[in-house]
């Protein structure tokens, strides 16, 4: 019988999670039951215990995880000259791929497997992300790396390791959701990656650093940062129309932050991430870009409906601008989303090792068979 190919393993169901739900023709993302639009009154810290324990903490068990993170923040030393030995220009995603693979060999038991292992792991690469990401930011500026504040939450440890000072409570806010809105998201091809390397049995760091490569791709997380080279190369909103246009001509032409495998419907994240944009907006000295992102999801709509195609705003669209508007290198957007959804690849590995099956899906030969062997002395 011809087996059934199914590209890009769309449709097709891997595994069995509690982790995320997602009803992409409604728009409406859960984790752990929650409706995303309701955690955005939590913390990122908050989110995080919840991806990984199921249940919100308390004020003391949230305290109590804060805690756990702080001894894991300090970068190893060889980590750190691997980051200053790096050339100019180097990319930070290869930088986080290359860091992630390295922690593995400073740590005493990067093999074992077992849930508290595992955890222990999960809280040094939540604080290690951002502490890298923020580290070779300074490092490249020329400033000193700082210290974190035990006072700071994820978020907003962020921004101060970065900036140098304690970010006020509104862009703390704002890094914040969009943090937690990054943090998970089933069976996305980065976690699909995590998962099936650690369907093997390899360990953790080699499954994370995995996938921190599949996110950097602009079909995946790279879009961020695609969404505002683009952004920056239009310049000026009177001429989005026409980049749309230009780009709907091209063979396979695709307007970067736009489409998505399983909405059909507008990204809830995008829509928040919109109603973020637009109060930053009011403010911003870059707002240009929200108001160019809003002339572009515009255009889209009409030309995609007139396609008769369901095409929205996903994450990533709205993500550009805010980053902008925080100031944000554009080369650190896909970063932040791996700082933010480690913490999602670390609760699918967490399912993962507990109850493991190899992931070795088939591809289809369609080559040649049955050639007569050559030797290399007659092969002209
Ligand atoms: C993320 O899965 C996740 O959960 C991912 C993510 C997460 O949280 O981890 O949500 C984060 O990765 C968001 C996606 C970021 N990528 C982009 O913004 C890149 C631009 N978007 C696309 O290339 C595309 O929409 C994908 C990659 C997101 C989805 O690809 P699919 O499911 O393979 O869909 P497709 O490319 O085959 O598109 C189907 C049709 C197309 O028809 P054809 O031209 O192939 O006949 O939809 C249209 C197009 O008509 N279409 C687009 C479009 N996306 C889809 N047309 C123009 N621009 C686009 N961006």
């Amino acid at each position: 019988m011809e087996p059934t190919i199914h590209y890009g393993l769309a449709g097709v169901y891997f595994a069995e999670t509690e982790i995320c739900g997602i009803n992409g023709d409604r728009g409406e993302l859960f984790y752990r039951g929650y409706d995303i639009r309701d955690l955005t009154e939590a913390t990122y810290t908050e989110v995080v215990y919840l991806l990984w324990h199921g249940e919100l903490p308390t004020q003391r068990q949230l305290d109590d995880f804060r805690a756990e993170l702080v001894p894991h923040y300090p970068i190893p030393d060889k980590v750190l000259e691997l980051l200053l030995c790096l050339p100019p220009g180097t990319d930070p995603m290869h930088m986080l791929q290359a860091a992630a693979a390295m922690l593995a060999a400073f740590d005493d038991n990067p093999d074992e497997i077992d849930p508290d292992n595992l955890r222990r792991i999960g809280l040094s690469l939540v604080v290690q992300f951002p502490n890298l990401v923020a580290t070779f930011e300074r490092l490249r500026r020329g400033e000193q790396p700082l210290e974190p504040k035990s006072e700071l939450g994820l978020a907003g440890n962020f921004l101060y390791m970065l900036n140098g000072e304690v970010p006020t409570p509104a862009a703390e806010r704002v890094l914040n959701t969009a943090l937690l809105l990054h943090a998970e998201h089933g069976s996305n091809a980065s976690t699909f990656v995590a998962r099936s390397s650690a369907s093997t049995l390899t360990d953790a760091y080699s499954a994370i650093a995995a996938a921190v490569g599949s996110l950097k791709g602009p079909l995946h997380g790279g879009a961020n940062e695609a969404v505002m080279r683009a952004l920056e190369s239009i310049g000026t909103i009177d001429k989005v129309e026409q980049y749309v246009l230009d780009t709907l001509a091209k063979p396979k032409g695709r307007v970067m932050g736009f489409g998505h495998r399983v909405y059909k419907v507008l990204d809830p994240r995008g829509a928040i991430l919109r109603d973020v944009a637009a109060e930053l907006a009011e403010s911003s000295s870059e707002a240009e870009y929200f108001h160019m992102s809003l002339e572009m999801e515009r255009v889209m709509e009409r030309e995609m409906t007139a396609r008769g195609r369901q095409v929205k705003p996903n994450l990533d669209f709205f993500s550009a601008s805010v980053y902008r508007m925080l100031g944000i290198p554009v080369d650190l957007y896909t970063p932040i989303f791996a700082v933010a959804r480690v913490s999602g690849w670390m609760a699918h590995l967490f399912e993962q090792y507990a109850d493991n099956h190899l992931v070795r899906p088939l591809v289809k030969y369609q080559g040649e068979r049955g050639r007569p062997f050559v030797p290399i002395a007659k092969r002209g």
